[in-house]
């Protein structure tokens, strides 16, 4: 267990999930492999197993852990009855999301190979750290015999924050004992099986609102089922509690999110941690109580958004980077709010609605995590010029080698085909904590400038040599180094070959943390993280009530990223986002029959495609934040977290009634609409 000790490499003696590992068979063929574990027999003695969240929670007896808990976090601020006592309209309701499994491109896998008491390690991952860790620990080997390499990975989304330290952690088991390379990849069916899963949560608000039209007072209780292990859910617990209520002023409030263990696959990080579901309760809480008070959802949202000057829920006092009414505003107009909503005609067959959904995220790993919140970066002038940068964080997919490229050609003032991104090796740079949290961009960016920063006094001696001028003359820019003076320039190769000729400093490692934060973990008060993004996303859906299928048709998506690094990939981030949102919201029908996952494949398990897929619009809105790097904050996460909530909003406007749990399989819509028909006729 990465952060909660609970979750021992080879399950002995208690098995508390299919899918936990018994045993390692090695081959040398996997088809031989195969057929041994066949071989296998294995005699269990049942016990009654814990499935829902109702069951753990009132279990009094044979807990899965020392406790069925897995953890659980709280926010209270301010005086939530007087609060309520002050409201006007009170409004109460219920919400559940369900599981939603990566399926990340490949599946886990990697390379242990040992040798001189040292084992290597290869994989598709996204903390080497934590593997080192693992391993380092397993077999008690020193930090320095471990050394973990992460290979070109094509997608991840959480699920391989902390799964492939128990992937790698059994290779290089086996390669240790039996001291050969050893090579692990799941096939995708077993993938499924035994890895984590995005918790399932159960939600309560109660909302007021006074006859201003302002959030009064919220409580709210978050449920979330951990399965057998906890790997992240503190993280998940932790952040949705922080987030329960969204970019809104809430200004006296009471969050409890729990999470607990059940015998079902164990839940853990997936793609904005835990904010998803919250936003979704928040935001379909913001469209019931607008109706209930005749209010226009946009309005409302305006009414009661975050700016400059105010507090978020946890009593964190922003003073900038605050585009939360930008984003709203933007993506409403852009979307034509005024001009389309409730004027759409219902034709025969389908119905047509808009919805809108508006998200807070805070930015790394917060409060909770802030000791591990710093991450490192080296740069190396190479003799000719070029340049080499290792970072301690990783590409999955999301163009992190691009943004680093990027912002370290902006940072030396010299042209990006000089630079090459290498891989990511815990030899080259110190722990710098798992590539989550929408972290990357900042982290990396931060740590590269602080290297730089560290290079530009030999630089510069250099060019002042070789200009014959003062060092305070000197200016990097367009790939040379420039006397602004006198205009005179010279090439950066030639700075470089300089430096070697005169044995001068060619390399240096960067690092940043995040700034300190004041916070109470007791009551959840104060700064919970040390900035956040902020996203409003407008769906278009249209709804066949002859199949009940929703047709998501437009998705207008407005994120404030601080500053855009790299808008191109941007775009790429929140188009894949929305899609990976929608698809949870519509299609993922993630089935288990009692503790069995039946939803094994993508025969059965229905990722969304291109033709599923909306026209997506993407508007980015820049409000820099002073501590990232060119004022830039994260948008990884940003980008699916609104996603569910608007397109459900958008189908209980065509539809005219208030859905509450998710997937809206077309059987679910059908349902009701098959109801009101009966009703109206
Ligand atoms: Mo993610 S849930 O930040 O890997």
């Amino acid at each position: 267990g990465v952060i909660i000790d609970d979750q021992p490499l080879l399950a002995d003696p208690i098995v508390r999930y299919i899918g936990d590992c018994i045993g390692i068979v090695v081959a040398e063929t996997e088809y031989s492999a195969y057929n041994l574990s066949k071989q296998v027999r294995i005699t269990y003695s049942e016990q009654t197993p814990y499935l829902s969240i109702d069951d753990s929670k009132t279990a009094r007896e044979n807990f899965i852990h020392e406790s069925n808990i897995a953890c659980s976090h709280q926010v209270l601020k301010g005086n939530i009855e007087q609060g309520f006592q002050s409201a006007s309209t009170i409004v109460e309701a219920e919400f559940t999301t369900p599981f939603q499994e990566h399926y990340y491109l490949e599946p886990q896998g990697c390379i242990a190979i040992p040798g001189n008491g040292e084992i290597t390690i290869y994989g598709s991952l996204q903390c080497p750290y934590y593997i080192q860790k693992a391993i380092s620990r397993m077999l008690g080997l020193p930090y320095n015999k471990v050394r973990v390499i992460q290979t070109p990975t094509g997608g991840a989304f959480g699920g391989k924050e902390d799964i492939p330290s128990e992937v790698c952690a059994r290779a290089a088991l086996a390669a240790s004992k039996l001291n050969i390379p050893i090579k692990t990849v799941y096939q995708r069916v077993d993938d499924i099986v035994v890895t984590s899963k995005r918790h399932p949560f159960k939600m309560k608000y109660k909302v007021g609102v006074n006859s201003s039209r302002k959030l009064c007072a919220a409580e709210i209780l978050l449920e979330e089922n951990a399965g057998a292990y906890a790997t992240l859910s503190s993280v998940v617990s932790y952040r949705s509690a922080m987030q329960a209520m969204g970019p809104y002023i809430t200004p006296n409030i009471k969050v409890k999110s729990n999470s607990y263990y059940t015998n079902l696959p164990p839940t853990g990080a997936f793609r904005g941690f835990g904010s998803p579901q919250a936003t979704f309760g928040h935001e379909r809480m913001m469209d019931i109580v607008a109706e209930k008070i005749g209010m226009d959802p946009v309005e409302f949202r305006l009414r009661n958004i975050l700016k400059p000057g105010f507090e978020t829920q946890t009593g964190h006092l922003l003073e900038q980077s605050v585009g939360a009414e930008k984003t709203v505003t933007q993506a409403a107009a852009a979307a034509g709010w005024n001009d389309t909503r409730r004027k759409q005609k219902l034709d025969d067959r389908y119905l047509k609605g808009i919805g809108i959904a508006a998200c807070h995220y805070g930015n790394c790993l917060g409060a909770a995590g802030w000791h591990m919140d710093g991450s490192g970066a080296l740069v190396q002038i190479q003799r000719d010029g070029n340049i080499n940068v290792s970072y301690g964080l990783v590409d999955m997919g999301q163009g992190a080698i691009t943004v680093i490229t990027q912002m370290t050609a902006e940072a030396l003032g010299i042209h990006p085909d000089r630079i090459t991104v290498l891989p990511t090796d815990s030899s080259k740079v110190p722990d710098s904590g798992p590539s989550v949290a929408s972290r990357n961009v900042i982290m990396t960016g931060n740590a590269i400038r602080d290297a730089v920063k560290k290079l530009i006094p030999d630089l510069k001696s250099a060019a002042a040599d070789l200009l014959g001028c003062d060092q305070k003359n000197i200016e990097f820019v367009n790939d040379k180094a420039t006397n602004k003076e006198s205009g005179d320039s010279v090439p950066f190769t030639q700075l470089a070959e300089y430096l070697y000729a005169h044995k001068s400093k060619t390399e240096s490692s960067g690092w940043w943390h995040v700034p300190s934060l004041d916070y109470d973990p007791e009551m959840g008060l104060g700064e919970a993280y040390f900035t956040y993004s902020y996203g409003t996303q407008v769906a278009a859906v249209s709804v066949d009530t002859l199949t009940g299928i929703v047709k998501v048709e437009h998705v207008w998506a407005a994120h404030d990223v601080g500053r855009a690094i790299n808008p191109a990939g941007i775009e790429g981030q929140i188009e894949g986002g929305v899609v990976q949102g929608a698809g949870w919201a519509l299609s993922e029908n993630f089935i288990l029959k009692a503790a069995e996952i039946k939803t094994t494949n993508l025969s059965t398990y229905l990722l969304p495609t291109t033709v599923d897929s909306p026209d997506i619009h993407t508007i980015i809105i820049e409000e820099p934040e002073k501590e990232g790097p060119w004022g830039a904050k994260g948008v990884g996460e940003p980008s699916i977290i609104p996603t569910a909530a608007a397109v459900v909003n958008a189908v209980c406007d065509a539809v005219g009634h208030q859905f509450t749990s998710i997937p809206l399989v077309p059987e679910h819509v059908l349902d009701v609409i098959d109801e009101r028909k009966t009703r109206e006729q």
